[in-house]
Parts: structure tokens; sequence; C-alpha cells
């Protein structure tokens, strides 16, 4: 998948998004601060049926919403975490083994603890309003 989108195209790349990806528990999105990560990820949950609130994870490592579409997801930042041997010490291990929906925001922090099978997001700032997001890391 490759697609330019702003704002009010989110949602349907949301949707598009998950057809494509909903077979892999565990998604790494991997972009530079202020891509989009976050914007995405709450899209794609709003489309999942979220209910509750989305907060913003950047405060908590893990934030927990209920999706009527997909079970249980979880929305994870690693931004905050220095290495693999932290994330163990905050429990992301059991998380990603837990076989609930795994949405992950600076996957780079802990790459040797993403399953094979992890679907890897990519997002690029193509100007203030615009952003491309692919799922080939070939297509850069
Ligand atoms: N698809 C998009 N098109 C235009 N602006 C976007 C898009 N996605 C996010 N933004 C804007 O980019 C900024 C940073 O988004 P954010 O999701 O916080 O980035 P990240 O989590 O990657 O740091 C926000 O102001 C947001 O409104
Ligand atoms: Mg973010």
């Amino acid at each position: 998948m490759d697609a330019i989108f702003g704002l009010p195209q989110i949602q349907s790349v949301a949707k598009a998004l998950w057809q494509v990806g909903k077979k892999h528990k565990v998604w790494a999105f991997h972009a530079e601060m202020g891509t989009g990560k976050t914007t995405f990820i709450h899209a794609l949950c709003e489309y999942l049926g979220v209910k509750d609130a989305i907060s913003s994870p950047t405060f908590a490592i893990v934030n927990q919403y209920d999706s009527a579409e997909a079970g249980v997801l979880l929305h994870m930042d690693w931004y905050r975490l220095k290495d693999e041997e932290e994330a163990i010490m905050a429990g992301i291990e059991d998380h990603l083994l837990s076989e609930q929906y795994c949405f992950i925001e600076w996957p780079e922090k802990a790459p040797g603890l993403l399953p094979d099978d992890t679907f890897h997001v990519y997002l690029q700032l193509l100007d203030p309003a615009t952003r491309r997001l692919y799922t080939d890391a070939e297509a850069i």
C-alpha cells in the first residue's frame, strides 16, 4: 500500500490499511517526530469503533482501548524507553505475546522484541498538510 493524504482523507486511509494489515497483531509505525503516528493510530482506533476518549500516549507507554470491531487494542509509545532491556522491564514482551492488537510508535527503541510477522508501516511528511503512508520499506 502507498497513499498520499491529508487529514480529510485519514479515515479512508485507515480503513484501507486495516484491510491490508488486520491479519497481523503487531503493527510498527516508523516516522520522524511530528509526522502523524499518533494521529493515524487514533484514526485507526476510531475506524475500529473505539468509543472511549482516546488520549495521547505521550505520558504512558501503553494505552488500552476497547474496539467493537477488533477487541482490545494496545497503543504503545516506546519513545521514552531507552532500549530493549528497559522495554522488557516495562512488561512490553507480555503485551506483544498477548494476541491483542498492538500499534507501536517508536518501534526502533526495541526492534529485537518485534515478532517476525510484525506489520511495518512508514509515514513521511511531504508538506505541512500532506503525508505519505506506505507499507513496503523498499518503496522509499
Ligand atoms: N495525515 C495528516 N495530514 C496532515 N497533517 C497531519 C496528518 N497526520 C498528522 N498531522 C498533523 O501533524 C502533527 C503531528 O502529528 P502526531 O500524530 O502528533 O505525530 P507523531 O505522533 O508522529 O509525533 C499534528 O499537528 C497533526 O495534526
Ligand atoms: Mg506520537
